[in-house]
Order: C-alpha cells, then structure tokens, then sequence
C-alpha cells in the first residue's frame, strides 16, 4: 500500500479503548471516515490466544481501510501479533507509544516506551520484517513530560527502522489532556522525517482541521474525542460545518443502536452489551454544542457551561447525569412508552459529581 497515497489528505478515526467500538467505526464510516483504527489490542494477550483481544482485530466489511493497533513492549511478540492482525484483515497496523494510563506505563507499554526510543526502533524493524509490504506506522506523543520531550528522536528511531508513518498526538503524556496539542511541534516532525506526519490533538471543528494541517503541514489528521462527541466531524471535512440538531442526533443514536445490535446481537446478553457501550457514549455525546451565535467555536478542554439548549430534545441531549443517560438508552433501546416521562433536572449536588471523561 502506498501510505502517502492513502493518507494524502485524510481524517482518520483514532485509536480508541472502548470509543472504537466496532459498531461505532461503521457509523463513522457512514458518516465519511475513510480510515478506521480498532482499539489497542495487547500483543500478549494476542499470542495467549485471548478471545477478547482477538474480538479487537476484527473489521467491518464497510471498513475502506482498517487498521489494527498493538500494544507490546516485545520485539518477537509485536512482530507475532502483526502477523495475526494482518492474517485478519487489517491494511495496516499502528504500534501504540502514546497510552498514559499507570496501569500501561507501570508494566512498560505504551507512552512508557516514548523513554527508550531503541526499543521502538527494534519493535519496528521486528513488525516490518514479520508483515511487508503491509505498513507499519508509529503513534507518538511528545515526550513523557515536558523535561523530555523527545519527539524528534522517537520519530526518526521509528522511521529508520521503517514505519512507513508517524502520528503525533501533540502533548507529552505527563499533560493529559490538560494543555491545548502543540500542532507546531507536529510540524518539526513533518520537516524531520521523510515518512507522512498525521497531525492529533484538538480537532473538534472543520476549520481547526485545515488550521492543523497549515499550520504543521502534516499529511492527514486523526479525531479521536470529536468523533466520539460528534461523528459527522467526519461528513464536516468534505462538506463544511453542520449544526446537527437534536431529532437529527437522535436519528444517529438510532443507527447506532441498529448498528449495535447487528454486531452485539438481540438476545438478552448483546442487548446489555450495547446498553453499556450507549451509556458509555452517552458521556461524550452530551458535550455537543454548536458554533456560538457570534461565529466563535467551543473549545473542547471544558464542558460549556453557558449553552443555552434551543428545544426539550436538546436539553435532554446535552445533560451529563446518570438518570437522563438511562432514560435516553430505554427511548433508544425499548422505545418511547417503555422510556416513559423524561427525569427531572439533577440536584445540584448530583451534577457535581459527575464522572471526569476517559483518557487513553
Ligand atoms: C476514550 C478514549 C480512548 C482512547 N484510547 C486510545 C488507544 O487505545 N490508543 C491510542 O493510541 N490512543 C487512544 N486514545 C487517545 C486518542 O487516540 C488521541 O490521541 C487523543 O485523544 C487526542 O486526540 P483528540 O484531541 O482528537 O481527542 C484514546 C482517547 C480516548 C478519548
């Protein structure tokens, strides 16, 4: 495959634990994303033969270009799990260098390896021996804290030893999700390395992702939280902006519902599957407001706290707590009589203690 080609101007679906959903990636992907990434797979659990993980490898015939992410800090065992995504279809496969969570840092995976640029290159060269010509490419951070933010040398390690692309999510890992992405700092790799760049970190609108591309020249994108709090993002990137309104977005839960239960199935087990995952959802789907009466944009860093909901539906929608969540999976799920009167407003005391939004 050529990855210049394939990505020439792109907006990739990122990586996402659990917001990769496979039902979700086809809604994407009927909404316009033209490159899907599944959730991290852990290269371990892959050659332990661990059936969850291999659920994880799995595309959807929809899919136009599908790529598996492995986690792993063992040269033979990436190497191992590549050939096991390929084997089921992935067009190419991303190593994660980026996870922030402990739980991977503490055991050496994902951003912990930003801190031993050798051991990506050998994980790499391993990879692109073990599954050529299907591509290899690298997903970074900055660095692991803003004393070390070593990008320049974690790309060019990767290229070297033959990814045939780098995305650059634009924070070190000790930022989180606290600081705006440094798109310039994409652009230094762009000018350091000889592969394209994907630029990641902020997008939420169209023009930010003409914004990110001028400002670093990187080669295509990746959306992982716009896509989560608004799929369409990827319909906006060929048509412009779209206030999707509130029966519109119901009409999206809809499908995704329909989507979920082809993939979850209709028995008792698939249906609580997917009420996990819209609940899941319903946490990001909540933070959609549209473009500011003025023609300014929202920030995605913090909820906004002045928008004003234009109908019952929207204020619905927009809520964050628990009982309108569940009561919006019910109307989705068992309809609008077994839903029955929307809940009343949280106490304020209930809306306080709403859950912070996931991380990966
Ligand atoms: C729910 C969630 C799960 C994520 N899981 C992963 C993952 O498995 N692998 C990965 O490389 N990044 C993961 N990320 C990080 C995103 O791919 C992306 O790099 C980051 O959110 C910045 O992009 P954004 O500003 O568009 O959200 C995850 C992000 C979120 C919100």
């Amino acid at each position: 495959m050529d990855m210049r080609a394939t990505l020439d101007g792109a907006v990739i679906m990122a990586p996402m634990t659990r917001g990769g959903n496979l039902p979700y990636r086809r809604l994407c992907s009927e909404l316009g994303a033209t490159i899907t990434m599944g959730e991290m797979a852990l290269s371990r659990k892959l050659l332990r033969g661990h059936r969850p993980e291999f659920a994880l490898l799995k595309r959807a015939p929809d899919e136009r270009c599908f790529a598996v992410q492995l986690a792993g800090n063992n040269a033979e065992e990436m190497a191992e799990a590549a050939r096991l995504a390929v084997s089921r279809g992935a067009d190419f496969v991303d190593v994660n260098c980026g996870c922030p969570i402990e739980d991977m840092t503490r055991r050496g995976l994902g951003a912990a390896l930003l801190q031993k640029p050798k051991r990506i290159a050998a994980i790499v060269d391993a990879m692109v021996k073990a599954i050529a010509p299907v591509p290899v490419t690298v997903k970074i951070r900055l660095g692991w804290n803003e004393d070390d933010r070593n990008y320049l040398v974690v790309a060019k390690a990767a290229v070297d030893s033959g990814a045939s692309a780098i995305t650059v999510h634009g924070r070190t890992r000790a930022a989180r999700y606290r600081r705006a992405a440094d798109w310039e700092a994409v652009g230094e790799v762009v000018q350091a390395v000889s592969v394209p760049v994907i630029g990641n970190g902020d997008i939420l609108f169209p023009h930010e992702i003409a914004a990110f591309k001028a400002r670093s020249g990187c080669t295509a994108v990746m959306i992982a939280r716009g896509a989560l709090i608004k799929p369409w993002i990827f319909r906006e990137a060929t048509d412009g902006y779209i206030d999707f309104d509130a029966p519109a977005r119901l009409q999206l839960l809809e499908r995704y519902v329909t989507l979920g239960r082809e993939h979850f199935g209709t028995d008792e087990r698939g249906e609580r599957r997917l009420r996990g995952f819209l609940v899941w959802h319903c946490g990001f789907w909540c933070r959609y407001v549209p473009r500011h009466a003025d023609g300014t944009y929202p920030v995605m860093q913090e909820r906004e706290e002045h928008f004003e909901p234009r109908n019952e539906l929207e204020v619905l929608l927009s809520r964050d707590d628990a009982a309108a969540h569940e009561w919006l999976c019910d109307l989705l799920l068992k309809g609008a009589d077994a839903a029955g009167p929307a809940p009343a407003l949280p106490t304020a005391e209930a809306a306080n203690s709403r859950s912070d939004m996931a991380e990966g």
